[in-house]
């Protein structure tokens, strides 16, 4: 099985970023963790800044992958063309959120991924990738 985890803008700060919302963990140390925890999976990182670079990646992980969990961070709240990069693909897609994005700001409240994802797992910090990992795994059963 083979699982892609894409991350947006600012992500590959974890650890060093706002640790008092995104914590102390950095992100290379959950993939290790995630690699570890699931060895029968295949993972493939990509992590961006840049909006068009991730519309690219989903699409080229989109057909060939069985799952996708994506962070589209601060794109989620703006970016039509991830929720349409999302929608066209063929693989489950699940969007996790570090933070609980309803505590925070108003406009983070809207999500443009929520609606065309299978699920959203919000405000469980880096564990929601793991328990993203488990229903993707759990869906090919
Ligand atoms: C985030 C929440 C977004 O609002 C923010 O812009 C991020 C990270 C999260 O994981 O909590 O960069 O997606």
């Amino acid at each position: 099985m083979k699982i892609a985890i894409i991350n947006g803008p600012n992500l590959n700060l974890l650890g060093k970023r706002e640790p008092g919302i995104y914590g102390n963990e950095s992100f290379d140390s959950c993939l290790e963790k995630l690699k570890v925890n699931f060895s029968s999976v295949e993972f493939v990182y990509f992590q961006s800044n840049v909006e068009g670079e991730l519309v690219n990646a989903i699409q080229q992980y989109g057909f060939s992958v069985d799952g996708i969990v994506i962070n589209p961070a601060a794109y989620t709240h703006t970016s039509i063309a991830i929720g349409d990069a999302i929608a066209a693909v063929k693989a489950s897609v699940v969007e996790v959120h570090i933070s609980n994005l309803h505590s925070r700001e108003e406009f983070r409240k809207h999500s443009y991924v929520s609606a065309v994802v299978n699920g959203s797992i919000i405000g469980l910090g880096l564990m929601g990738y793991e328990l993203a990992v488990r229903w993707l795994i759990d869906q090919t059963r």
